[in-house]
């Protein structure tokens, strides 16, 4: 954890990291502890990450460059209208997990959401590491079920 990420920056997403992010999306191990784990065509991909990021649906994407400006993960927050609240969910390239680059991806993106945002996260009870990056970051577990944790993020 004392790697220096100065050279690992946070951005909002554009329409031209789509396949990237993509990429990311449907390696076997993010799929894994996705809800769902389905392999996506990158056509439908495309159609949906346009609409979903660059629509005015009020979701927002951030993406994690690393020095040559690769894309190397993604952290969305989707906004749901009725209640009012974001659903965040986070992944990076299988290469660079483990280093930390989670915690600074979730924490730089968190600040570029509008203040006082009610925030929450849906993190599977197999996914140890996904628990404690958001703990880390200030979120609560609320509840929880079978297969799943439910927590809300308390803020700074
Ligand atoms: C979840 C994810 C974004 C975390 O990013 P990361 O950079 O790999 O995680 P970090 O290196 O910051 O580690 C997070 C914490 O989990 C811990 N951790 C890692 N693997 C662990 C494991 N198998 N069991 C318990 N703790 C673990 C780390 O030690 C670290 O804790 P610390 O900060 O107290 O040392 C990344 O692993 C990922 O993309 N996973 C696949 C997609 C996914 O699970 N998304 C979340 C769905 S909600």
């Amino acid at each position: 954890m004392t790697e220096d990420f100065a050279n690992f920056l946070v951005r909002p997403a554009e329409i031209s990291d789509s396949q990237r992010i993509w990429e990311i999306r449907n390696s076997p191990m993010v799929r894994q502890h996705s809800k769902n784990q389905d392999e996506i065509k990158f056509s439908d991909h495309q159609n949906w990450f346009q609409q979903q990021y660059f629509g005015n649906t009020g979701n927002l994407c951030f993406v994690l460059a690393n020095a040559e400006g690769i894309v190397i993960g993604y952290c969305r927050f989707d906004f749901n209208q009725p209640n009012k609240n974001y659903r965040v969910s986070i992944a990076l390239d299988p290469q660079y997990q483990g280093r930390g680059l989670g915690h600074w991806l979730l924490s730089q993106s968190l600040k570029n959401i509008p203040s006082q945002s009610i925030v929450l996260a849906e993190i599977k009870k197999t996914n140890p590491a996904s628990l404690k990056l958001f703990e880390k970051n200030n979120f609560k577990t609320y509840q929880s079920d079978e297969f799943n944790f439910y927590l809300k993020y308390v803020g700074e």
